[in-house]
């Protein structure tokens, strides 16, 4: 990769952000989210242009983004799969996903914790979107359509 530019679209809502947050550190999360929905992770060049866009070192971005298993900071074709592992997704199969999910190699897998969906437990979010309510069927079926996810 070349370069990075954030697009005007993401510009606009950063301006947007910026109006309504009490400070720029507070717009860390939406800025990363926006890279990496952009890319697909977080590169080091995208990183340092966040870090001109909101004058804090690019040491920041990679304090917080480590913090959280959601963000990837090396581009992957797999595809990306978080399994909740906490409680109501334990008591409603989840190992038995997790299992399943293990033998593809398709599939880049980390367990997390509560993802807030635990009333349709058990979940996992892929590429991001939640998947809920899963058995290994339907968690198949999902997987199998590439277009969806
Ligand atoms: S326990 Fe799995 S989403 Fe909450």
């Amino acid at each position: 990769m070349s370069g990075y530019t954030f697009s005007a679209e993401n510009l606009k809502e950063i301006d947007k952000l910026l109006k309504r947050y009490p400070s720029k550190e507070a717009l860390t999360l939406p800025i990363l989210w926006m890279v990496q929905n952009d890319l697909g992770y977080l590169s080091n060049i995208a990183l340092r242009e966040a870090s001109k866009i909101l004058d804090m070192p690019t040491s920041h971005f990679y304090s917080v983004a480590s913090f959280y298993t959601m963000f990837k900071f090396k581009k992957s074709e797999k595809v990306f799969v978080e399994l909740c592992k906490s409680l109501s997704c334990e008591l409603n199969n989840s190992d038995e996903l997790y299992e399943y999910l293990k033998t593809r190699d398709d599939i880049e897998l980390v367990r997390v914790e509560c993802l807030g969906s635990c009333g349709s437990s058990p979940m996992c979010a892929i590429n991001g979107k939640y998947h809920e309510n899963l058995n290994i069927k339907k968690l198949d079926t999902i997987l199998g359509d590439k277009d969806a996810l």
